[in-house]
């Protein structure tokens, strides 16, 4: 009996996919079909696959082609498989052609001709979202399109800005390009914000007003009572509102979450998360910052993130200590929260430069995420014994921005909101920003 193997994603399974499949079968008498675990496809980059590996098994289950299904989760396995299962011809599509020849050491390597003109690639892009860019920060927004490149079915149409000069030249390019938020809400299916947040509200009202979804940078709004105003607007027009914090999207830190919840270290007592970077702002000492985003918007989100996404938003007290500068503008904030069986502490800086760590201290041990813990692609879990230590690695691309917009895209595609940003989290963001501008807070 002669054993064939072949190995793919089979995303939206298409037609040259079910070719493929017939021609495999045919090199022999047995095939067996490996389909990519979803880890395996993020790890290796291939972020936009829409379909769980469950479904995608059961497509290439009801071809009728596959006498074995098997799942393939990590690099290497293929000779593992071949090994394992005695296979005798190993083929792929030409798309591939050279890239397993270090194969032809364990069987006969065979590349098939790829079907011309259909790709999952394709299909996912059948549907564009038309996505506007709101705000002057070009930074972010030079890298938001930048990375809107890796994520299948979106096009930046143009942006709204009051400043644009140091936008990239694929910015300057774009075809809508206005100071008149209007204007870009008639071209787009959606709005990536980053404007100063006492922007957020009315900008983000105009654009549900219209049906158009939004991804904001946190806080979306600087009062609760605004907030939950734009939420209800989001759910009674059908749109997605989503928070724009890279971090959470990042599969480092999403399992680092998964394991605390799970319990590894216990019962969490204490979350302390510290968020830093020094601004040049000596050179804007007595001008007008009402424009500059303050300590408490630019890192306090993201800061509150694994606060809120470990202890929940029910804390029993708070209290914040912050350097103001000018009006509402802190170099320098710390906030510290009472839960009824836990505390947690951020401290967040623009003035202030500290170790941007993330430590999640539990009855049994500690989770240790190093600087700069926003962007980053690994974490230990520590305990008493050193010898139990545990170190977990994730790829990140792209600081998260790609994955974020994968994930917006599927709230929006799927019409429900995917974000691993839970409503009562974002609520909770912007009552403590609320709570820093209109309520009490300590000077120092
Ligand atoms: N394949 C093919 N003809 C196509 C598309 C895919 O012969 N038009 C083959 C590939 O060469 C591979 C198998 O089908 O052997 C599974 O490919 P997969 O990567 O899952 O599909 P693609 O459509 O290429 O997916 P993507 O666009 O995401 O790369």
């Amino acid at each position: 009996m002669i054993k064939v193997i072949t190995y793919g994603t089979y995303d939206l399974l298409h037609y040259g996919h079910i070719r493929l499949l017939e021609r495999a079968k045919a090199l022999g008498d047995y095939l067996i079909v490996g389909v990519t675990a979803d880890g395996f496809d993020m790890a290796r980059g291939k972020i936009n696959v829409q379909q769980s590996l469950m479904e995608r098994i059961e497509a290439v289950k009801n071809t009728g082609l596959a006498d074995e299904i098997i799942v393939e989760e990590y690099e290497g396995q293929k000779i593992d498989d071949i090994r394992r299962y005695g296979v005798d011809i190993f083929t792929v599509g030409s798309d591939w052609k050279g890239q397993f020849d270090y194969l032809n050491e364990f069987c006969k390597v065979v590349y098939l001709d790829r079907t011309e003109g259909v790709s999952s690639t394709d299909l996912r892009n059948e549907r564009e979202i038309r996505i506007g860019l709101v705000g002057e920060s070009s930074t972010v927004l030079n890298k938001f399109a930048a990375e809107s490149h890796f994520v299948n079915g979106v096009k930046i149409v143009g942006y709204c800005s009051l400043d644009p000069t140091q936008f990239s030249e694929e910015l300057q390019h774009l075809s809508v390009k206005t100071s008149d938020i209007s204007k870009l809400i008639e071209e787009c299916d959606a709005l990536y914000v980053v404007s100063h947040p006492s922007k957020h509200y009315e900008q983000i009202k105009l654009a549900l007003q219209n049906k158009k979804h939004v991804l904001c940078e946190a806080p979306i709004a600087l009062k609760v009572s605004q907030y939950d105003e734009l939420k209800q607007l989001a759910r009674d027009n059908g749109c997605v509102l989503m928070d724009a914090i890279k971090t959470a999207y990042s599969t480092a830190y999403n399992r680092m979450n998964l394991l605390v919840k799970s319990g590894i270290i216990g019962e969490v007592k204490s979350v302390d998360s510290v968020c830093t970077s020094l601004s040049d702002l000596e050179s804007k000492k007595g001008k007008d910052l009402t424009n500059t985003w303050n300590s408490i918007c630019a890192w306090g989100p993201v800061a509150m993130l694994p606060v809120f996404q470990l202890l929940g938003s029910k804390y029993s007290d708070m209290q914040i200590i912050s350097h103001i500068i000018s009006e509402n503008f802190d170099t320098f904030t710390k906030v510290s929260f009472v839960y009824p069986n836990a505390v947690a502490s951020l401290m967040v800086g623009k003035g202030v430069k500290s170790e941007g760590e993330l430590i999640v201290s539990g009855t049994k041990g500690y989770i240790y995420v190093p600087a700069p813990w926003w962007k980053t692609d690994y974490f230990e879990v520590r305990f008493e014994n050193p010898a139990d230590n545990k170190r977990y690695f994730y790829q990140l691309d792209g600081e998260g921005i790609r994955y974020m917009i994968v994930s917006f895209l599927k709230a929006i595609g799927g019409g429900r909101n995917c974000s691993y940003i839970g409503g009562d989290v974002s609520e909770a963001m912007v009552r403590v920003v609320d709570e820093f501008y209109n309520g009490k807070i300590e000077r120092i």
